[in-house]
């Protein structure tokens, strides 16, 4: 893997990471990162709902100490935040998903790897000292699918998150722009109007090369052979995930399945009633359906509706650890980063993605503080005030499901 490369000076935030990454990364890639589906409303929704929920302190509280470690399906992880499947990380930084799998081992959190990796997951698995998940795509078909699944138990991978919300990719007017696809195409006539992206990104350009260049999917193997890159779009729409596949995928592995893409108390039911032990309320970083509700606002309809039959998790929007705090007070177990640790990755490898998780953590642990509350185990909901339409619109929907 290398050395770790320099942390970059004075990055107080995960948004000076953003700036870095698209400074290093070719424009087609960093709006790949950064980008959504559409208009991108709902990528902006996800962040700023987060500005809705306020704080209800205790104060004159002295917490001299506080434990942010929580439990998720049989882990303790050191804090509460666990890193997202985020595919093609190897675009964003030589061997990327090893690299970020380390830094999420380094710190004591697990490290979930999507089907659509550019490294074999079984060299992911051995780079982190700590658990990872593998995320499930049936891209190329259930016999594909039963194969990587095989290897993932094989390497030590200890949960499946099954990813409903992509029966086909999200429409990104930014990789429409920035010709993601005449770029994959390897037509020279085709590539032409947009190979400057690379260009103006010599750094990044050798960094790619040395890494081998393009990448193939590894643990999607058609025919022996990994999947090549500009197959990706057709794999996907030709293989939706039903509830269906659910059940097959429960059958098959014996540990934890954890359903993502959750945002209903419909969806949430119908998930524990297939036996998922984990529910991840997600809209895939708005990068799939624009329109949909932001994850926060979701959070609170998908709990009640689970009650406590399976451990609730949520991404989308995260980006500073009240975020995290806000989201534990409204019933998750724990949160995903996606874009948050991306930006590190892209903006410094390894020692970006350590300092997204260092900025997280100790925003969580002097959140805590200044709430007057010494660990993630008490945080509850008297910790904070929701708009006050909030309920009534999830005891409408509630009562529509259990009708
Ligand atoms: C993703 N996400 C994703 N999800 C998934 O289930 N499989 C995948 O392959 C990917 N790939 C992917 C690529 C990129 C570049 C991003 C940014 C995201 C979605 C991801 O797991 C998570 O749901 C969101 O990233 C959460 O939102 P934030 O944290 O990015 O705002």
């Amino acid at each position: 893997m290398g050395a770790r490369a320099v942390a970059p000076p004075r990055v107080v935030n995960v948004e000076d990471l953003r700036r870095i990454a698209k400074r290093r990364l070719p424009r087609v890639v960093f709006d790949y990162i950064d980008g959504a589906a559409e208009g991108e409303v709902s990528a902006g929704q996800n962040i700023n709902v987060f500005e809705s929920v306020t704080f209800r302190p205790r104060h004159a509280v002295a917490v001299p100490s506080v434990d942010v470690h929580t439990e998720v399906l049989g882990h303790r992880i050191d804090f509460p935040v666990i890193l997202a499947p985020v595919g093609s990380s190897r675009m964003f930084y030589p061997r990327g998903e090893c690299v970020a799998a380390a830094e999420a081992g380094r710190a004591g959190t697990i490290y979930t790897l999507s089907t659509l990796s550019g490294c074999r997951l079984e060299d992911v698995k051995a780079a982190t000292t700590g658990p990872a998940w593998y995320q499930v795509y049936l891209t190329g078909g259930r016999d594909v699918a039963r194969l990587a699944i095989a290897r993932a138990k094989q390497a030590g991978f200890s949960a499946l998150a099954v990813t409903i919300d992509t029966p086909v990719s999200g429409f990104r007017e930014r990789d429409l722009r920035n010709g993601t696809k005449e770029l994959l195409t390897r037509n020279p006539v085709a590539m032409l109007p947009y190979v400057w992206q690379f260009l103006a990104r010599p750094r990044w350009l050798m960094d790619f090369f040395a890494d081998g260049g393009m990448m193939a999917f590894p643990n999607i193997e058609l025919n022996g052979a990994p999947m090549p890159y500009a197959d990706v779009s057709a794999a996907l729409e030709s293989t939706v995930v039903t509830w269906d596949d659910l059940r097959w995928i429960r059958d098959m592995w014996s540990g934890p399945v954890i359903v993502k893409g959750v945002l209903t108390a419909e969806d949430a039911k119908r998930a524990v009633a297939e036996g998922a032990q984990g529910i991840i309320v997600s809209n895939h970083g708005a990068r799939q359906l624009d329109g949909v509700s932001s994850t926060l606002r979701a959070l609170p309809e998908v709990v009640a509706a689970v009650n406590g039959q399976a451990e609730v998790m949520l991404d989308g929007g995260v980006r500073r650890g009240t975020d995290v705090v806000k989201a534990l007070c409204l019933g998750a177990q724990a949160v995903l980063i996606g874009r948050a640790y991306a930006y590190g990755l892209g903006a410094a490898g390894g020692a970006g993605v350590a300092r997204t998780i260092e900025i997280l953590r100790t925003d969580i642990t002097r959140t805590l503080k200044l709430l007057g509350c010494s660990s993630v185990a008490e945080l509850n909901r008297s910790y904070v005030d929701v708009p006050a339409d909030w309920s009534a619109n999830r005891q409408h929907n509630l009562s529509n499901v259990l009708a």
